[in-house]
């Protein structure tokens, strides 16, 4: 058994670019954990090597000698977030560690240092193409702590070129005929619950062709869209009570009221067609009452991109109105935990993908699923009716 060179090509891609994020930082940028529910970027390196080493030596190879002291700490749910950062070895250690065992499976999966056994998981090239979705996930999650490290940084005095004005206009729709659409991805790049494909019976619908711009949402916040209570939802009018700040996650203003954004690079001017991200499912669908509109269901939003009607997307991703669920005859792969736990009523689907999105998890039938109180996963609004 060896892995093409593509796809080794592809996972030697994003193990790079991981190691690249944690390179630049100081220890406290490394350790430090900028938001409860984020972990140290250190933290996430350390986890997706682990991941690595877990299903090449410990399963296909029954070698549990790297992993076995490492697997509480780096597995989720019996590792507690607050001690991640201080259990982390030294940066320059972890990274000596990380690049080793990466070289290691890279060689390993090519086929030159010793012959892999045929396992069921090799075939198709199924668990490399898991661990490089699995990486590119991480990689954004750690876009979006190294987003939160630049926001809880001193504030400096920074003044936007040009000032964000609101947009009144409503967004453009286009007309989708109902239907009998397929929906669902592809043995063996799909990941478990994108299966199986099925078809789906959808009534006519209307969808915007862009997503909700900068300047869009100003004019909900302008027009008192976080003070109208009939805008919300019971749960979002719970989550509102809790969370004050009444604009999108990385939005500040300047001394003049002028809005400006921060990003991993720190603050920037806001561009008002670009699509809004920094938004909680509460406010998606509150800005979508305060347009008369609905949030899309997946099944038509992935319907929609098939058809290749979707403007301006992979910006952001886009909230979707139905909560994450098993499609009919679901079965977990890799692991049960993988998908299975989050199909708990409380995870939403989002669709399409953010400018941290790697192509390799870039497609119509990706699902991704958060809480609908995150609002630092890079997520904005796309309308329906
Ligand atoms: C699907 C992006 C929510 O990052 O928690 C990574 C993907 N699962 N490691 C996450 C995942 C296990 C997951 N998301
Ligand atoms: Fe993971």
């Amino acid at each position: 058994m060896s892995t093409s060179l593509v796809t080794l090509t592809r996972l030697r891609a994003v193990q790079r670019r991981l190691r690249a994020l944690i390179e630049p930082l100081d220890d406290d940028g490394y350790r430090l954990q900028f938001h409860p529910d984020l972990s140290p970027l250190g933290w996430h390196l350390g986890h997706c090597t682990f991941i690595e080493n877990h299903w090449l030596r410990t399963v296909v190879l029954g070698d549990d000698r790297l992993t076995r002291p490492l697997h509480d700490y780096y597995t989720p749910e019996r590792s507690p977030k607050p001690r991640r950062g201080p259990q982390l070895p030294d940066k320059a250690r972890l990274l000596e560690e990380v690049s080793r065992q990466q070289d290691d499976n890279v060689l390993l999966l090519s086929g030159m240092a010793e012959a892999l056994p045929a396992h069921p998981l090799l075939e198709d090239e199924y668990l490399e193409r898991f661990l490089i979705q699995h990486h590119c996930q991480h990689y954004e999650t750690m876009l979006m702590v190294l987003n939160q490290r630049m926001l809880a940084g001193p504030a400096g005095a920074f003044r936007p070129e040009t000032r964000l004005f609101s947009d009144p206009a409503p967004v453009a729709n286009t007309h989708i005929p109902g239907g009998d659409f397929g929906v669902g991805g592809e043995p063996p790049q799909a990941l478990d619950n994108e299966l199986p494909a099925h078809r789906v019976q959808l009534s006519a619908f209307e969808l915007s062709t862009r997503p909700v711009t900068n300047a869009q949402y100003l004019h909900f916040m302008e027009r008192g869209g976080y003070r109208d209570p009939a805008l919300w939802d019971a749960p979002g009018r719970a989550w509102l009570a809790g969370h004050p700040v009444q604009a999108p996650d990385h939005w500040r203003q300047d001394e003049e009221g002028a809005w400006y954004g921060i990003d991993e690079n720190g603050p920037h001017d806001l561009d008002p067609g670009a699509p809004v991200h920094g938004l909680s499912r509460h406010e998606a669908r509150a800005y979508a009452c305060f347009a008369g509109a609905r949030l899309p269901h997946e099944h038509e939003w992935e319907a929609a991109c098939r058809l290749g009607l979707m403007q301006d997307s992979g910006h952001v991703w886009e909230w979707c109105d139905n909560a994450f669920y098993p499609y009919r005859g679901f079965r977990a792969s890799p692991y049960d935990a993988y998908s299975r736990p989050w199909f708990d009523g409380r995870h939403f689907t989002l669709r399409g993908g953010s400018r941290h999105t790697r192509r390799d998890v870039r497609r119509c039938s990706f699902r991704n699923f958060h809480t609908p109180d995150k609002k630092y996963v890079f997520a904005g609004i796309r309308l329906a009716w």
